[in-house]
């Protein structure tokens, strides 16, 4: 078919067939651009049809030209049903390629836990606040004065080598060293004296204000081994007043126990012993009636009645601020809660461990 030469309907059918074979065998974008090129070009077949008809007559014109168009119409129809065709196409491979699993579980964020130290602290507060306690924090770099010297344990005093510490170089007004404070009983010192002032006033009075405090916090000395850190915790108890007696350091500590480990089943032990702050002293053990530790003896603080010049040291009266103090290790009271027989794994940090707590 030249171009001056008119088509004919069927050679126009044919054309547009071709021509739709060759957009559905295109198989992207690009080669149906090459297609169309082909048929809708400059130099397209229906461009030169197109161009053949200016040689015709008026009346040819009209007849082809119109014929011709429809052609085109067709062939431009099936060229866009195949563009869309290849873009849907697309569409659905980038949906499937980036497609979203809605059904899996989210990414979460590994939920933290306390630590088992903080776990018996937090419990320990608990408990005792809800026998009236208060709770103090005071500093873990101490004076010579409230680590050993206010407690009845003054420079050169023999009982000063049962608690080895770390050493601050820096000095106090006594020209001693600060030290890593070797206990919690400091606080005794520290809230007492505090309370002194706060209620100077009804105390001069000669009303009773009674001191009734626990203290839990860091500790230091020098030791290491399955059941010592040099940093561990300890918690100190101090009750002061009118009448206040080993009898009722018994009935609280006792209850203590109780709520702490959750067992009515234990059984407590006053092991005399001696500390330069209290008078009589006591260890305190315990002894479970069941479980893993029944039988055995453990001892899980120090204990005492005030001694009068502690009492005097806080400035309070002797004669009227009568009480017991107790100094209890945390960490012995978590690891016998828990059933951990290496004090150690505590500080190690080892997430497997934690973990079993959280
Ligand atoms: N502070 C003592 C210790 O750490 C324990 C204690 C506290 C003893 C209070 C008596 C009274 O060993």
């Amino acid at each position: 078919m030249s171009a001056s030469e008119a088509p004919s309907a069927s050679e126009l059918d044919t054309l547009v067939a071709r021509a739709a074979a060759a957009f559905a065998q295109a198989g992207t974008p690009a080669d149906l651009e090459n297609a169309k090129a082909q048929y809708l070009g400059k130099t397209g077949h229906l461009t030169t049809l197109m161009k053949g008809l200016a040689a015709l007559s008026v009346e040819e014109k009209k007849a082809r030209g119109a014929a011709i168009n429809q052609a085109k119409q067709a062939v431009e129809a099936a060229l866009n049903a195949r563009r869309q065709a290849l873009a849907d196409a697309e569409l659905a491979r980038q949906l499937q390629a980036e497609a979203l699993d809605v059904t899996l579980p989210g990414r979460q964020r590994g939920a933290g836990g306390l630590h088992p130290v903080s776990l018996a602290w937090e419990r320990i507060e608990q408990i005792f606040g809800s026998m009236g306690f208060d709770v103090a924090d005071g500093p873990e770099i101490e004076s010579d004065w409230f680590n050993f010297t206010a407690l009845g344990n003054p420079p050169n005093h023999p009982a000063r080598s049962m608690q080895d510490t770390f050493y601050v170089d820096m000095q106090d007004a006594d020209g001693q060293p600060y030290c890593l404070r070797t206990h919690t009983s400091p606080m005794q010192i520290r809230y007492a004296t505090a309370h002194a002032k706060r209620h100077a006033a009804e105390l001069t009075a000669g009303r009773m204000r009674e001191i009734r405090v626990i203290a839990p916090g860091r500790t230091y000395r020098v030791d290491n081994d399955a059941t010592h850190s040099p940093m561990f915790h300890q918690v100190e108890g101090l009750w002061l007043g009118e009448n206040v007696s080993f009898k009722d350091l018994k009935a609280v500590y006792l209850d203590f126990c109780k709520t702490f480990f959750e067992t009515d089943d234990l059984a407590l032990r006053f092991r005399p012993s001696y500390f330069p702050f209290t008078e009589p002293s006591a260890e305190i053990d315990i002894q479970f009636q069941s479980g893993p530790l029944a039988g055995k003896w453990l001892e899980v603080s120090g204990s005492g009645q005030v001694h009068p010049q502690v009492v005097r040291n806080m400035g309070l009266d002797p004669e009227r601020f009568i009480g017991f103090a107790f100094g209890s290790g945390i960490d012995r009271l978590a690891m016998l809660r828990y059933g951990v027989s290496d004090l150690r794994q505590f500080f190690d940090g080892d997430v497997r461990f934690l973990q079993q707590f959280a």
